[in-house]
């Protein structure tokens, strides 16, 4: 058994005095996908946040516990939060392609932003990210047009391409699919199971057929506590809460 890449012990998050986080312990284990699921305003987004500290941009929003990562809690004060977004990447709901950048540019920002300006450095990490992406193909003639003149599931796959050109070991991703038609949707599903082969990936989704075919690991969440947590053949097929049984079937509420 492989050792988890990311250790969550007893976390809790606030917003202020509201406890939306109550004390949540996971594992997750290297080149994994792992789902989280839950009712709408469980705490899927604050949790995934926390894990590269985006949370904090939400003034009064703070957090408890540890989540180790490289033998250190993230959450210290001695972490600085910009290193660990580029070691764990985070893709949102909406495709987000910087609007004043071409596909190419939006592709190797992070880079440049760490001091990158080898342009044959840059167009090779373009293209490779792009393939993993899969999206090279379709955008390889036309790496100069705006981000923004993509489809929407084009859009989101630039999104992936550019949070693995700084080759984070963990990716993040929060309903990256909701937005999208099924067709795009299944591409990037398709996508995500290639990823795994080199990525750790942390998916919240509503979609829970979606769980169910591509996360090794599902965890369900309501009002702010981790219900459940184990193989997602488990979790659909045989799940040990009620509770769980009730959300996946529907029965829930
Ligand atoms: N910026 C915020 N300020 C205050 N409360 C928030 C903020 N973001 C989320 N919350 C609250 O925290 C809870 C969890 O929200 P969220 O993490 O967005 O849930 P989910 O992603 O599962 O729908 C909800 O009750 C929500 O209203
Ligand atoms: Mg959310």
């Amino acid at each position: 058994m492989s050792q988890p890449i990311i250790s969550v012990k007893d976390l809790h998050i606030w917003y202020n005095d509201f406890h939306a986080i109550k004390g949540i312990s996971i594992d997750y284990l290297p080149n994994t996908i792992n789902a989280i699921i839950g009712p709408s305003g469980c705490g899927k987004s604050t949790f995934v946040r926390t894990l590269n500290r985006i949370h904090e941009e939400v003034p009064g929003a703070r957090a408890q516990g540890s989540i180790m990562y490289m033998g250190k809690n993230i959450l210290s004060s001695e972490v600085d939060p910009v290193d660990l977004r580029r070691q764990i990447g985070m893709v949102f709901q909406k495709p987000n392609p910087f609007p004043s950048m071409s596909i190419f540019e939006n592709t190797v920002i992070g880079l440049k932003l760490q001091g990158e300006k080898n342009k044959s450095k840059l167009m090779e990490v373009a293209e490779t990210c792009l393939k993993k992406a899969a999206l090279w193909d379709e955008v390889k003639d036309k790496l100069n047009k705006p981000g923004t003149s993509l489809s929407g599931g084009q859009q989101q796959r630039l999104c992936i391409a550019r949070s693995l050109a700084v080759n984070p070991p963990v990716l993040l991703m929060d309903e990256p699919t909701s937005a999208l038609d099924p067709i795009a949707t299944g591409k990037i599903e398709e996508l995500m199971t290639e990823l795994k082969k080199e990525y750790t990936v942390i998916i919240v989704t509503h979609n829970m057929q979606q769980a169910a075919r591509i996360a090794d690991y599902t965890s369900f969440f309501i009002l702010g506590e981790l219900i459940e947590h184990g193989l997602s053949s488990d979790i659909f097929t045989n799940p040990k809460q009620k509770t769980t049984e009730d959300y996946i079937t529907g029965r829930f509420g």
